[in-house]
């Protein structure tokens, strides 16, 4: 087969991504209890072998060395989170912690000085447990909160930062918390959760109003988990499935960030099922009108199939959105069979042509993607190393096709994998492992997997043969 060179733009950000919670540690900066480490206390059976954020990649003192692999592994820009309950350890209010703030501006000088842009994201799933207890993101209180951190990193970190980011998949704890449970606080209450999204979109537009005030050159956006949606067939009824869980998972978030308006279709359906907000005011319509995103982060894993709800409903349970269709599985497709998601390397297309159709065209990136595979020891080599070819045959594919996307005129800058060292990962834990680099829990001692050293010759050759 004849192999074609596939060559990215010129100054294409290659990198990977990271949060404060699943890569830090505890450190000596003092920081505030987080709703993981509340939940573990609460119930530690709920992870994958008992195993909490506590037993992390110790990043927070190895962050030098770190620095280091991510060099060796083509890195020119990576993503972190900045801890909101480091920054603010009594409660997430109050005064900044100048311990926290002395840590991140090590961290990142030493990504500048060796030639590794800051993408910085201010929230990934790590509310301070104490902000919670008052309602968390269905609080305006919390909202302001946010705000007060979110301002602090600007005049602190905007010397250094190259980008910002106000949330990574906003979705994912309103899902987790409020429809799904694998959040905390678990709740199954979908009006609420409706106010708590309400509010994270309020937050993220005054956190932006805030950036605007310093004027740097750089630029401020949100990370959302997206998945193009694919009715089952052409039926009708397949069809509306699909376009109302479209309306539920992606548009929910991807319009008012980015257009600064709610999708009118979810606004009528959640006002015929009474499950609209109770607390929102013209003035925050207008404020999340006037604050939108400069640049997007996509995170793509993995389509979206759905089919119309075949089987009946129980009226008289929750509200949920899937009483308006099911999840398809279709049939013969590749599956990543440790997480259950299929592989689709072609959705990465389809999104990124969704939003230059739809979305003006946005400055955007892939801010995650990756392949999480359990036991990883099974492909050892004899020296020890993780031959993950695997992996590196997911990137190429994905990549292949984000390179097409490109030609076909999308304004994507970069690709961020996830993710860099294998990292503690919420309720999964340590049970499948994405990154460039393997951990070894007891010794914490790194090594580089080939999927590491291929993502050296990528970025340097700034393209690949495929
Ligand atoms: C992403 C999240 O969606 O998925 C990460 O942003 C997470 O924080 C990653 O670690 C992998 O999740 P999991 O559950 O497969 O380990």
């Amino acid at each position: 087969m004849i192999k074609q060179q596939l060559t990215f733009p010129k100054d294409f950000w290659w990198g990977s991504a990271w949060s404060a919670e699943q890569a830090e540690g505890f450190g000596e900066t003092g920081k505030a209890e987080t709703v993981w480490e509340r939940w573990y206390k609460e119930q530690p059976y709920r992870f994958y072998q008992g195993v909490s954020s506590a037993i992390t990649t110790d990043h927070i003192h190895r962050y030098k060395e770190d620095v280091q692999l991510m060099k060796q592994t083509g890195h020119n820009s990576f993503r972190v989170s900045i801890s909101w309950a480091r920054m603010f350890p009594n409660d997430g209010i109050g005064e900044a912690n100048p311990k926290a703030i002395a840590f991140y501006r090590d961290l990142f000088q030493e990504m500048n000085a060796n030639g590794i842009k800051i993408f910085a994201n201010l929230y990934h799933f790590d509310m301070p447990a104490a902000l919670q207890d008052i309602g968390g993101w269905e609080s305006r209180v919390v909202v302001d909160a946010y705000v007060h951190f979110a301002d602090t990193c600007f005049r602190e970190f905007g010397d250094l930062v190259f980008h910002w980011f106000t949330f990574n998949e906003p979705l994912g704890p309103i899902l987790g918390s409020y429809l799904e449970d694998f959040h905390y606080p678990n709740l199954i209450d979908f009006k609420r959760g409706a106010q708590a999204a309400f509010f994270t979109v309020l937050a993220h537009a005054k956190a932006i109003a805030a950036f605007k005030q310093y004027g740097y050159a750089s630029k401020i956006g949100t990370i959302l988990n997206l998945s193009p949606t694919f009715p089952r067939s052409q039926h009708p009824a397949d069809v509306e499935a699909a376009e109302i869980a479209d309306l539920f998972y992606t548009r929910s978030f991807l319009d008012p960030m980015v257009k600064g308006t709610f999708p009118e279709k979810l606004v009528a359906l959640l006002k015929e099922y009474d499950q609209m907000p109770e607390d929102y005011t013209l003035e925050d319509l207008s404020e999340i009108k006037n604050n939108t995103c400069q640049i997007l982060g996509l995170n793509y894993y993995e389509p979206r199939r759905v089919k119309a709800r075949l089987t009946a409903i129980n009226p008289s349970g929750p509200f949920l959105p899937d009483w308006f269709f099911e999840h398809h599985t279709m049939p013969g497709r590749r599956m990543n069979e440790y997480r259950g998601w299929e592989i689709y390397e072609k959705g990465i297309h389809d999104l990124c042509m969704d939003i230059k159709e739809n979305y003006g065209n946005i400055e955007a990136f892939i801010s995650e993607n990756g392949m999480g595979v359990a036991d990883e020891e099974r492909f050892m080599d004899e020296a020890g190393q993780v031959n993950d070819t695997y992996r590196i045959e997911y990137i190429q594919d994905h990549l292949a096709y984000l390179w097409k996307a490109i030609k076909d005129g999308c304004n994507i800058k970069g690709y961020h994998l996830w993710t860099f060292i294998d990292c503690w990962s919420w309720i999964n834990a340590y049970k499948n492992r994405y990154g460039l680099v393997a951990l070894d829990l007891e010794t914490q001692e790194r090594r580089i997997k080939k999927s590491g050293e291929f993502y050296k010759q990528l970025s340097d050759n700034n393209g690949f043969s495929y």
